[in-house]
């Protein structure tokens, strides 16, 4: 498992397998325990990281910089004010020169090509920390938070409500499917997932047992689940849409009846963050005993140093 991950992208969860996401939860739970206990193996001593953000962060940029600093690497941010990225130069001739200085490259940004392209030109190991379609580093988290919380992914439900055409609920999707865990996307008709992405699930969930449902019944869709996870409604590079998202999406706010709808007082609440009190979710969810959302935000770091450590 270890060799044939070696040298490997992170750019969606579709390019690995149930066992390879296995083998990386199983790694995070270890490098999690070993934080907890002390231990540091200096995993990347010597390793040089270039982590490029066309758009804001804290949790994934601090997750890596953090981990990726704490075992003896040196991790060098790159705002779009600090480097030339396809303006001034291509984001291939980019990609081919930071292959040339660095061990893998962290990318965060607007279109899903721009990853692909620094892995296709790069040469180097480089992971998707959130483009307009998928954040493959947070559903290793959240499966990982999942695991802690539940005891296991096995025969678990979520429900993921809200925008369900944004990267989470994409990427959502696919990890879900991949590792057996049911989904139900509580959405309204115009912000249902894309297509391709539910087939190619679907495709997956026949061998993983996942059974995947898209409905805009929060009364159906939340009965007897375990977890139900929420994100913004407004997506950064979106902002324009503010009014409209809010119009639409109102009725599927997480609050205190919508977890009752859930009928599981066991019934766990997860959020990526940043969230948005007063809009996708209450106050009282986000602060209430049901929220495991800072455990997951903590899940981030030893997730992707996780994927850092197997796959540089
Ligand atoms: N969940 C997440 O990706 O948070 P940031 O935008 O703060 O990185
Ligand atoms: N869908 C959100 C996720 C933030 C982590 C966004 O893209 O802004």
């Amino acid at each position: 498992m270890k060799d044939s991950l070696k040298g490997r992208s992170l750019l969606t969860l579709k390019d690995y397998t149930k066992d390879e996401i296995r083998y990386i939860l199983d790694t995070a739970h270890k490098l999690k325990a070993d934080r907890k206990a002390g231990i540091n193996n200096e995993i990347f001593k010597g390793k040089t990281l270039a982590m490029i953000f066309e758009k804001p962060s804290t949790r994934t940029r601090c997750a890596f910089e953090t981990s990726f600093g704490e075992e003896g690497g040196h991790p060098v941010f790159l705002s779009l004010n600090d480097i030339q990225l396809g303006k001034k130069e291509t984001v291939e001739d980019t990609a081919r020169v930071l292959g040339r200085m660095f061990d893998a490259i962290e990318f965060r940004g607007f279109k899903q090509e721009t990853v692909d392209t620094l892995a296709k030109y790069s040469g180097v190991p480089v992971f998707n920390g959130l483009t307009d379609l998928y954040h493959p580093t947070q559903i290793l988290a959240d499966l990982m938070t999942i695991e802690e919380q539940l005891g296991s992914l096995e025969n678990k439900t979520m429900a993921y409500v809200g925008d369900g055409r944004n990267n989470m609920a994409h990427s959502l999707i696919i990890g879900c499917a991949k590792m057996g865990v049911n989904i139900t996307v509580i959405c309204p008709e115009s912000l249902t997932p894309l297509q391709d992405v539910v087939d190619y699930s679907n495709q997956v969930a026949k061998e993983s047992g996942s059974i995947i449902t898209i409905t805009d019944s929060m009364n159906s869709g939340l009965k007897g689940v375990d977890i139900i996870y929420t994100d913004v409604w407004v997506s950064m590079g979106e902002e324009e849409k503010s009014k409209e998202r809010v119009d639409l999406l109102t009725p599927y706010q997480i609050n205190n009846s919508a977890l009752e709808l859930t009928n599981n007082p066991n019934v766990i609440f997860m959020h990526c963050l940043p969230a948005v009190r007063g809009m996708e979710v209450t106050h009282e969810v986000l602060e209430g005993d049901r929220s495991v959302v800072w455990d997951e935000a903590e899940n981030r770091k030893h997730s992707i140093k996780a994927v850092m450590s197997v796959l540089i």
